[in-house]
């Protein structure tokens, strides 16, 4: 199985839902280490209580020095062995260096229809657009904000009257089921790059796209 990091900042929702896969010892990837650069994130608890190793590398303690907090995350991923890195709720951008050395073996969940929203909060941009679909994508991570190959995509109905919460909450039931789906995929090496794009091996293009 492959040795996976996931990183987060936060509740750890979305790292439940990957920690839960996992626990399936047919599951592609191994959960071996959640990275938090927050020491108070709710995640550290629910990974704990999972028994999975945590550390806490603070961002806080580097004052922007984006290098430094990199380099020291990247020791951490050596000693843990980590090959594929699942970003889930990890709230820093990371420097174009550490995108390329993790090329291919790098993966996050976004809250929504990329390229539509990129950044922050995303549920209360949707309402403001008026847009009908909403969602969340699963991409691989490229140099730019919130870009890279898409894996896969949920979309999910924005409601007369919804608020950002409940639009969250509809989204992060999805986020839920695509996020393992799509890490799956990755850990067992199906995710091939053709011109830019991912295609995935022996998956019709439809499973990367619920409705
Ligand atoms: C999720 O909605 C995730 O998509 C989003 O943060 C939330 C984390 O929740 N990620 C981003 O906005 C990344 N820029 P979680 O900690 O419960 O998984």
């Amino acid at each position: 199985r492959t040795r996976t990091a996931i990183l987060i900042s936060g509740r750890g929702s979305n790292m439940a839902a990957l920690l839960a896969a996992a626990r399936d010892p047919a599951y592609p990837a191994e959960i071996a280490l959640v990275l938090s650069n927050r020491a108070d994130a709710g995640g550290l608890a629910r990974a704990a209580e999972a028994g999975v190793p945590t550390a806490v590398v603070e961002s806080r303690g580097f004052r922007g020095d984006r290098a430094g907090f990199e380099a020291a995350m990247e020791r951490v991923l050596a000693e843990h062995r980590i090959e594929l890195i699942a970003l889930a709720g990890f709230m820093r951008v990371l420097t174009p260096g550490f995108v390329a050395r993790w090329e291919g073996r790098l993966v996050n969940i976004h809250p929504s229809l990329l390229p539509a929203f990129p950044g922050l909060d995303t549920h209360e941009r949707a309402i403001a657009a008026g847009v009908r679909l909403h969602g969340c994508t699963v991409h691989l991570v490229s140099a730019g904000v919130d870009e890279g190959p898409v894996l896969i995509q949920a979309a999910v109905p924005v409601l007369p009257g919804d608020t950002p919460a409940a639009l969250a909450a509809r989204v992060l039931e999805q986020e839920h089921r695509i996020y393992p789906a799509a890490l799956a995929w990755l850990a067992a090496g199906k995710v091939r790059l053709e011109a830019g794009q991912a295609v995935v091996e022996g998956t019709p293009a439809a499973a990367g796209a619920l409705v």
